[in-house]
């Protein structure tokens, strides 16, 4: 998978180098490249932000810097006869989908995180200040696939620890860089038998510690019981944590009613 990454801090993203994403880098399984967005400027202040129309605090993202860069990176060879908001269709050359964090985007879920992870190419456009001029995303939807897409309900100074975040959630789904790939099937969110349940916890040797026990179905090698006693705990630990979860899963059976009693 190839991913850009336009921010005015490349060196924001240095945790990149290291652990299960900075291997699969050198493994050539992922191919990330960093763009410093000021070198699409042209004034000696390098400058990339302006005061915002209509009023207000803060600064906004300049959109010719923007412009150029995802000119640069995605190409601007194809100009496709689109509406805003349309997609390109089958037979279009290779386009990147472009990624925009911003608090004002859709949750990024687990779902996304797999989708994604199919993708040959993402590009991640760091905004910075109070946002990026909405014409970026407005023209850039008419070039290539735009999703807008928040990491949680709170502000951060910047889109870069989002993409971080992206990067990491994506990167260790795809094939080849987890070390165990079933791993990733236990996931808390994760689709299948677990989903939207979160994981519960989990135990390694010694079989005692502080006088506290691994449970002792954990050491039976009663597999069966095992996975049923795993979804029970997860169950709990959703419930407790995440109520709302297990009230979207709909009507419990006699069995889950028991083990939430
Ligand atoms: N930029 C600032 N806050 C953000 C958030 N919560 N998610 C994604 N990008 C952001």
């Amino acid at each position: 998978m190839r991913i850009d990454i336009v921010s005015i801090f490349p060196e924001y993203f240095s945790p990149l180098d290291v652990s299960l994403i900075g291997k699969a880098r050198a493994r050539g399984i992922l191919d990330i490249r960093l763009h410093q967005l000021r070198d699409w400027t042209h004034d000696v202040h390098r400058t990339v932000d302006d005061t915002p129309y209509g009023g207000g605090p803060g600064m906004v993202m300049k959109p010719e810097p923007w412009g150029e860069a995802l000119d640069a990176i995605a190409g601007d060879v194809r100009r496709l006869d689109a509406e805003p908001g349309e997609v390109p269709g089958p037979g279009a050359e290779t386009v990147p989908t472009l990624i925009v964090p911003t608090p004002s985007g859709r949750p990024f879920t687990q779902a996304d995180a797999v989708r994604l992870a199919r993708e040959p190419w993402l590009v991640f456009a760091c905004g910075r200040y109070e946002g990026i001029d909405g014409r970026v995303v407005e023209h850039a939807r008419t070039r290539m696939p735009v999703e807008e897409l928040s990491i949680g309900d709170y502000v951060l100074a910047g889109g870069e620890a989002a993409v971080l975040v992206m990067i990491e959630a994506i990167g260790r789904l795809l094939p080849g860089v987890l070390g165990n790939a079933v791993s990733a099937v236990d996931d808390s969110f994760a689709p299948g038998a677990m989903e939207s349940l979160l994981e519960g916890p989990v135990y390694t040797k010694p079989p005692e510690w502080r006088g506290l026990r691994v449970p002792d179905v954990l050491l039976s090698g009663n597999h069966g019981v095992i996975a049923r006693w795993r979804r029970d705990q997860a169950l709990r630990r959703t419930a407790a944590n995440r109520p709302e979860l297990v009230a979207g899963m709909g009507a419990l059976d006699e069995r889950d009613r028991r083990v939430l009693d």
